[in-house]
């Protein structure tokens, strides 16, 4: 029997906003069109933004926040394509500044590097969104190739419901 090739890895890269406990969302929409996933999240997403068993469960990894030791192998095998979603203001900021403080941003800026397609979703509240770092970050990011989602503020339309994420808008992004 021929071995199957494997299948293209994908890192979900999830920072803390509030619609991060829907990030499996994504993962299943992933996998559905036959990425692996493994995630990393912020420091800040692991304490309580998201659900790190539901989403071990279903990628079969550990989800990753810190650093790993020297002497520790690393836990990803190298990604083919990078999603951040979803992106806080202070993640954009920080990445695109070029600091790589938490292993979710190390990861951020290395990707670059390494040439792979790289989309964000960012869920930023309008009132932030105006600070000009925001937006001077937006424009650096995009000549640094990473493609955008339409802006989503997290906040509850008129009638009081909040707009759908639509998670797969990073997918496509991707191409
Ligand atoms: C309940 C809650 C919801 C939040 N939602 C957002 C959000 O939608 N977007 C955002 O940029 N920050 C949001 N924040 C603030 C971030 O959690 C905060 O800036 C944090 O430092 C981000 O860390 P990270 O970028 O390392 O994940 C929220 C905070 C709380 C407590």
């Amino acid at each position: 029997m021929t071995p199957q090739a494997p299948k293209p890895f994908l890192y979900v890269v999830v920072c803390a906003a509030g619609i991060a406990r829907d990030v499996s969302e994504l993962i299943t929409a992933a996998q559905q069109r036959d990425w692996e996933v493994g995630v990393i999240a912020t420091p800040v997403a692991t304490n309580g933004f998201l659900d790190t068993a539901a989403v071990e469960a279903l990628t079969g990894r550990p989800v990753r926040s810190a650093w790993r030791t020297p002497a520790d192998p690393r836990p990803f095998p190298t990604p083919d394509a990078v999603v951040v979603a979803p992106a806080t203001f202070n993640t954009v900021n920080k990445w695109a500044a070029g600091i790589a403080d938490t292993l979710a941003l190390g990861t951020l800026s290395e990707a670059y590097g390494l040439g792979v397609p790289i989309a964000a979703l960012p869920c930023v509240a309008d009132a932030l969104a105006a600070h000009p770092a925001y937006q001077e970050s937006l424009i650096r990011l995009r000549g640094m190739g990473v493609r955008f989602g339409q802006p989503y503020t997290g906040e509850a339309g008129v009638g009081g419901e909040r707009p759908d994420f639509g998670w797969e808008r990073a997918l496509d992004l991707l191409g």
